[in-house]
């Protein structure tokens, strides 16, 4: 999961996913990072934080990190928020860019549509909230996408 700072967006769909892929028994490898570096080694933002754990998910240890072309080779899917987090990842990640590895995480709900997820770090807790219920549906998605069909007897 990747946006620009690692502390408002990415870290809330790190932390959803992981919720909801522990509860599908699903054994994952989830983590999120930021396109820039000007939040390394910070914990959520506050907001972030709260609305989280309002709704049952701890990010609280998570930390901020910038995203490194070598997480494109080690990780299966990389989802970014919006079109800048896109062409970031696309410069970063130079000789070893895949595209087929990189979507914006909103087309899991609406297809090809190429929606953003609003960056709410200029907003207020209201923001957060939006966010979180819009990445909460988006993870459903991705989990409904690729948990294993259960084989009726
Ligand atoms: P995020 O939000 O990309 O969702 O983590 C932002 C966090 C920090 C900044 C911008 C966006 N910033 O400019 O520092």
């Amino acid at each position: 999961m990747v946006c620009l700072g690692n502390i408002c967006r990415s870290p809330l769909a790190e932390g959803i996913l992981r919720n909801k892929a522990k509860k599908a028994g699903l054994h994952w490898t989830i983590d999120s990072a930021g396109t820039g570096n000007y939040h390394i080694g910070e914990a959520p933002h506050r907001l972030s934080q709260k609305v989280s754990k309002l709704n049952g998910v701890d990010i609280s240890f998570q930390q901020a990190r910038q995203f490194h072309k070598n997480d494109m080779k080690h990780f299966d899917k990389i989802y970014v928020m919006d079109a800048d987090n896109y062409e970031e990842v696309k410069s970063i990640s130079q000789d070893q860019w895949n595209q087929d590895k990189v979507d914006l995480l909103l087309n899991e709900l609406h297809p090809f549509e190429n929606r953003e997820v609003p960056d709410p770090w200029y907003g207020t807790e209201e923001a957060y909230h939006r966010v979180y219920k819009l990445l909460d549906l988006a993870c459903t998605a991705v989990i409904k996408k690729y948990e294993p069909v259960e084989i009726k007897k």
